[in-house]
């Protein structure tokens, strides 16, 4: 829908269509608690939280922000915001418990009571099938290299979509598979915490797998008029300069960081260069079965794209602006192997401008950039922001309250930025930021804040931030001022 020519008394804002999507994100282990009730198996993030040096200060998300014991309570924060739609995900081992065979009925109550919470208040379901926590049975097995997880995971999908079928309208297979593959099995900082770049390059495949044959799961389970999408972490890639080995550092990192995903999803076909930059890793050609590439280039409704901030990079040393450079940056912990295989000679540089509480820059004409170039590559693709956000040191007042002008600041930028693309043509549908809670940010435990409510984690009390008023405003307004 194009936006709406500007009124009289909204002369000055930037008006969003009227069926623009406002929402918030969360993901199940991130959020849940609960790691042990009604059935629930471990998850490879309860194991490597489990591991000694692996999560900050030794943190789980054994008990989180206690969602499963407070989602009325959560629903209920959603509803005054006024937002219109929930991201949430479904955790794997609570209901399938050994990730094969049959339901966990109370897994799934939770989900089905969850929904219903959702749409009485009138806010619209997106669900993610997977958000990283894979049951620990199949990780046993062999986990994401292995070519069973990925038909495994086409099952699970089935058998979500068959119990939730009739009351979710919008699905997500997979969150973020480039963080899966590389940061589970290529750097390790993330679960399993395995450290092998073709472990890593057979998750990416069989993730992808996994994408495609839960789409068709999905189809076959649900009604016509639901809609099937993936949520990536494209990486919005800039050189640090033009000269040719920049170009080429900026080629390999878009070639293993998005068109492995982009183009068999999209395209229904791996990328030459990306096959040739990784051939001596793994052999490509076992590995991708006949027809796995048309399984996973089934057409989807929407792109979800997850945007926090650009990649700088460089080919060689230089001594321009942010010189110095690593070699492993991957926005989520460091750690001492490289999640870019077949980019081993790439450096990653920060790029300029304020930070947040990660270390992220602040740059909202990535996003930007992210949804015109992408709206250019697959003219008429219809895009959804499903994560975009920033953590931040939010200290409550004497009083309670928290200001957090920066994350104001931050989501004001940001949505200005998918404005001007909406304007310039891109169908961007709707916008979730991260997140609605406070919550265990991975290997970082809690100590990031991404949250549009503070949890104060002791006794789980929610308040809202400034930002939550903030954003509730725009959503009730379809509109932000201008910059
Ligand atoms: C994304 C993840 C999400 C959260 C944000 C900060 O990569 O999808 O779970 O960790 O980063």
């Amino acid at each position: 829908m194009p936006l709406p020519p500007p009124t009289d008394g909204a002369a000055a804002q930037l008006v969003f269509p009227s069926d623009f999507l406002w929402g918030a994100a969360t993901s199940a282990y991130q959020i849940e608690g609960a790691t042990k009730e009604d059935g629930r198996t471990p998850s490879i993030w309860d194991t490597f939280c489990r591991t000694p040096g692996k999560v900050l200060g030794g943190e789980s998300g054994d008990h989180a922000a206690d969602h499963y014991h407070r989602y009325r309570e959560d629903v209920a924060l959603l509803a005054r915001l006024g937002l219109g739609a929930y991201r949430f995900s479904v955790s794997w081992p609570r209901v399938q418990p050994t990730g094969r065979g049959p339901a966990a009925q109370r897994g799934l109550d939770f989900y089905r009571r969850l929904t219903d919470e959702l749409l009485a208040v009138g806010i619209q379901p997106v669900v993610s099938l997977y958000h990283w926590d894979l049951p620990q049975e199949l990780e046993d097995q062999g986990g994401w290299p292995a070519r069973d997880t990925a038909e495994r995971f086409g099952d699970y999908a089935a058998l979500v979509a068959e119990a939730l079928g009739d009351r979710i309208g919008l699905w997500a297979t997979l969150n973020e598979p480039w963080c899966a593959a590389f940061l589970g099995y290529g750097s390790g900082v993330h679960a399993p915490g395995r450290t092998d770049p073709g472990d890593a390059l057979r998750a990416a495949h069989h993730l992808n797998l996994g994408h495609g044959l839960a789409l068709s799961a999905l189809r076959a389970a649900l009604p016509a008029t639901a809609q099937a999408a993936i949520c990536l972490n494209l990486h919005q890639i800039r050189p640090l300069t033009d000269a040719p080995a920049d170009l080429e550092a900026a080629r390999r990192i878009d070639a293993v960081g998005n068109r492995i995903f982009t183009d068999p999803i999209l395209h229904g076909r791996y990328p030459d260069d990306l096959l040739l930059d990784t051939a001596d890793l793994v052999d490509w050609d076992t590995l991708i079965h006949p027809g796995d590439e048309q399984t996973i280039g089934a057409p989807i409704d929407l792109l979800g794209l997850n945007y926090y901030t650009p990649t700088l990079v460089s080919g060689t040393a230089s001594d321009g602006p942010g010189a110095e450079g690593s070699r492993r940056a991957d926005g989520h912990g460091g750690g001492e192997h490289s999640p870019w295989p077949g980019a081993d000679q790439v450096l990653f540089h920060q790029p300029p401008g304020t930070t947040t509480q990660m270390g992220w820059a602040v740059d909202p004409s990535g996003l930007y950039e992210l949804i015109t170039d992408v709206s250019r590559a697959h003219p008429g693709l219809p895009l959804l922001i499903t994560e975009n956000g920033a953590a931040f040191e939010d200290q409550p007042t004497p009083t309670g309250e928290i200001h957090d002008p920066q994350r104001i600041a931050y989501l004001h930028g940001h949505l200005a930025a998918v404005h001007r693309a909406i304007a310039d043509g891109a169908a961007v549908r709707g916008y979730f930021t991260w997140s609605l809670l406070d919550n265990f940010e991975w290997s970082y435990g809690y100590s990031k804040r991404f949250g549009l409510v503070h949890v104060d984690y002791p006794t789980q009390r929610r308040t809202p931030k400034a930002s939550a008023a903030w954003y509730a405003t725009a959503a009730r307004r379809h509109a932000i001022d201008p910059l």
